[in-house]
Order: C-alpha cells, then sequence, then structure tokens
C-alpha cells in the first residue's frame, strides 16, 4: 500500500476514529488504475438558462479530480445534479465545462451513463484522462433503490449501472460526503465489487467532523441554532454522548429548550414551534431529558431580543410578555457565549442565533460567528445555510473546515449510519489484508 499523499489532515495527522473504518487514496497505488470516482457538484442553477450560480463543491472537488489525474489514472466521474420534477434538474454538461476550467485540464463529457456511448469513451480512456458521465440521477434505478433493506445493499449492488459500469474499473472512490446519507447505486453499489477509498474531499469532512465530535483540542463546545430544531435536540444529544462539554443554544433550537425548562416563550414563539415541527411535543421531551442529565452543559438564554413593532426589545426570560416573538439571544447571553467561546479549543457551529436576515436581529447571530471565525481552535462549520452565512457575512475565511454537506452534515452530527459511509466500512473489511 503506497504512502504517497502531500494531503495535509488536522494537526498533520488523520487520527479521527472515522479514519480507521475507511480506506483511503493512500492506501493504493493508483498509477495507470480505472478509477470510478462519485462526487457530489450538486449546484445552484439558474433556472433560465442553465447557468451555475455556485461552483463552491465544484472548486473543493477539483482537488481530488486533478490528484487522480496527476497519479496518472483513468478517471471515470459519476455525480448527480437536483432531482427528476425539479427545474434544475439538468445534464452535467456545464459542471464539466467549469471543473476543467479550475484544474486546466481536458475532461470529457459524454451525454450518457451506461450505454455504448458512455462504455465506447470509457474503453478509450488514456492513463491520466478525466471523463465525466451524465446525472446519474437520469437513471431511474438511481431514483428508486434508495432504501437501506434489512442492512444490505443488494438492491444497489445488482442495479444496471452498477453491473456495467463496474467491469470497466479497479478501485471505487467516494469524495460524495454530501450524498453520502444516501442510500443509491452509485453511492453504495460499487464497494462490493472494488476497494471503496474515501476522496480528499470525502476524508477531510470525516477528518474534521469527527474530530470536532469526539477527539479534537478540548474544551469542544457547539453552537446550534436556526429553525431546525429537530435535527439540532438529535445532534445535541449526540455531541453530549460524545464528550463535547458546552452545547450553546440560539434560535428556535434555544426556544425548544427554554420550553422544556418550563419557561413561557409567548404565543407567537410558540405557535410556531407547534406549526413548524409535526414532532414537536417529542422534541421538547427529549430536549428535557437532556437538560436533566446534563444541565449546564446546555447553556440556554438568559435574556433574549424581542422583535415589537420591528424593533429590538431586550428582555430577561423571567417575564418575556405574551404577544411578541424572540428573534435573537439578548446582550447577556451574548457576552456568556462569546466568553465560552474564547477559551474554547474546538468549536462546531451549526445554524443561527436568531433571525440574521433581518439587520434589526442579526447582531447575535454576527459577533457569535465573528468570535468563531477569531477563534485559535479548530473550528469547523455546518453546510447548507450556516456556510452560506459565513461566506456572506465574510467570516468563512476564519474558518478551519466548511462542511460541503446540508442534510449528510446533520445526519452525521446526529450520530446516524451513513450508508455510503457503511459501505466504505464493509468494503475495507472485505478487501484490505
Ligand atoms: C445535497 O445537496 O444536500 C446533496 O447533493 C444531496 O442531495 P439530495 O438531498 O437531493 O439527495
Amino acid at each position: 500500500m503506497a504512502q504517497n499523499s502531500n494531503y495535509v489532515t488536522v494537526d498533520g495527522e488523520f487520527d479521527s476514529l472515522e479514519k480507521r473504518s475507511f480506506l483511503t487514496i493512500d492506501d493504493y497505488n493508483l498509477e495507470n488504475q480505472t478509477i470510478i470516482l462519485r462526487i457530489d457538484i450538486n449546484s445552484s442553477i439558474n433556472p433560465e438558462n442553465g447557468d451555475l450560480l455556485d461552483d463552491t463543491r465544484i472548486k473543493r472537488h477539483a482537488a481530488t479530480v486533478k490528484e487522480l489525474a496527476e497519479m496518472n489514472a483513468k478517471v471515470i466521474i459519476l455525480a448527480h445534479q437536483s432531482r427528476p420534477g425539479k427545474l434544475d434538474f439538468v445534464s452535467l454538461k456545464k459542471h464539466g465545462e467549469r471543473m476543467s476550467k479550475i484544474i486546466n485540464k481536458k475532461i470529457t463529457f459524454v451525454d450518457d451513463l451506461y450505454g455504448d456511448k458512455a462504455i465506447n469513451n470509457i474503453k478509450k480512456l488514456e492513463n491520466g484522462n478525466i471523463l465525466l458521465l451524465d446525472n446519474v440521477r437520469f437513471d431511474k434505478e438511481e431514483i428508486k433503490l434508495n432504501k437501506f433493506v434489512n442492512n444490505n445493499f443488494d438492491e444497489q449492488n445488482n442495479s444496471k449501472m452498477v453491473k456495467i459500469l463496474a467491469p470497466y474499473a479497479s478501485y471505487f472512490v467516494n469524495d460524495a460526503f454530501a450524498a453520502s446519507h444516501r442510500c443509491q447505486p452509485s453511492l453504495v453499489g460499487f464497494s462490493e465489487s472494488m476497494p471503496a477509498l474515501a476522496g480528499r474531499v470525502m476524508q477531510r469532512e470525516l477528518d474534521f467532523l469527527g474530530k470536532a465530535i469526539s477527539s479534537g483540542p478540548t474544551p469542544r463546545i457547539a453552537v446550534l441554532g436556526g429553525s431546525k430544531a429537530a435535527d439540532s435536540v438529535a445532534i445535541a444529544q449526540n455531541f453530549l454522548e460524545k464528550g463535547v462539554e458546552q452545547i450553546l443554544t440560539g434560535g428556535v433550537v434555544a426556544n425548544i429548550f427554554l420550553m422544556a425548562s418550563g419557561v413561557d416563550i409567548g404565543k407567537p414563539s410558540t405557535e410556531f414551534i407547534e406549526k413548524q415541527i409535526p414532532e414537536h411535543k417529542k422534541v421538547i421531551n427529549l430536549a428535557k431529558n437532556l437538560l436533566d442529565k446534563y444541565g449546564k452543559r446546555i447553556q440556554i438564554p438568559t435574556d433574549v431580543a424581542l422583535n415589537i413593532e420591528r424593533k429590538r426589545n431586550g428582555t430577561n426570560i423571567d417575564n418575556l410578555p405574551q404577544n411578541y416573538p424572540l428573534f435573537d439571544i439578548g446582550i447577556d447571553t451574548l457576552v456568556n457565549y462569546i466568553n465560552i467561546i474564547e477559551k474554547a479549543g474546538t468549536i462546531i457551529a451549526n445554524g443561527p442565533m436568531g433571525v440574521f436576515e433581518d439587520s434589526e436581529f442579526a447582531t447575535g447571530t454576527n459577533e457569535i460567528f465573528s468570535a468563531i471565525s477569531k477563534s485559535d481552535g479548530m473550528t469547523v462549520v455546518g453546510g447548507g445555510e450556516t456556510a452560506m452565512a459565513f461566506n456572506q457575512m465574510g467570516l468563512a475565511s476564519g474558518i478551519r473546515h466548511i462542511s460541503t454537506g446540508g442534510g449528510a452534515c446533520i445526519s452525521f452530527m446526529s450520530g446516524e449510519t451513513m450508508p455510503a459511509l457503511e459501505a466504505m466500512r464493509r468494503s475495507k473489511n472485505k478487501f484490505s489484508n
């Protein structure tokens, strides 16, 4: 097994728990080998003209594509864009053009997945060539075979795409962390027939996220906010079990914990939770159990900013009025949270502290995100909306790792079994000696 990469991991060492359960590109000599590489370049697209509106993921995966091509491997890329029925459910032609510009290397795109056109192009590949096949979700089976049934991947392994493409390759490199919570043929089906290796994006995600949760420098803290409170309470539970020392709550997540601790958060905020979170009773119950078990390790606001006639109005949580919604954390809470952030060795953040889109209520999120970006600790930020907020605020450059995953990041942080990661683990057991 070769150890030939310049890849720099956390603290110069890939020692998270996840590393031990996966193979990576460094474990094999891939020179002259044919590789099926699954990436996630699902991007925002202008429905009017099909132009890419964001190329963040394309840029991130470009490093893996380039490295494999420079190793003189023959690279067959698989990826998806959107879902059937959506306006941005389009071919990957423009993604290929953008990727090619980024790596300054030719990428052949074919509008086919496993038909004659695709196979003819695969047969023509020479060492160092890159071929991008079309949107895997144009294949009906990729959409249909999405269940992790009886804890096996038989259906996906036996899909047409896998049966036809697998014989042409010796290795499967999975770089699609952002889709690793999905159980689809292109993500899990190749791992039984050949060694499945984590690509650089996947490796970096598992390294940083795994380490931030379970083994990063102490004290390890998490900042959880936003409106996806059901997810966040599950994440809080997993983090606390894995030894994250403190959870700082904001947004609707904080409101749930306030309710769980017996605070009446007023009519509008209560109704919002009842409407937006169908399983709110269960979520509040879980939050209550966590507060009983972990006490002060869960920090909840002591003061908040109410929205009174669109103006910020700071108030203590002891005497909240009935008629105004909670739109941000208050100043005392902010000072307390910043103190904790400044002392933290590891910070993992997901979700804003309030309605930051409205400048009147952006203080909490701005100040907390700014403090995180100034931290000398290991800072990790969840993908999707949180990543977007850090970018919009110009704070992204201060963060060590921003996840490419939205749903996948939430799934990982909640400690769920993720099919594509499970497939890589099994592949390691099967193929490594
Ligand atoms: C994402 O954008 O989160 C991933 O590409 C997964 O997409 P999906 O939710 O359509 O499976």
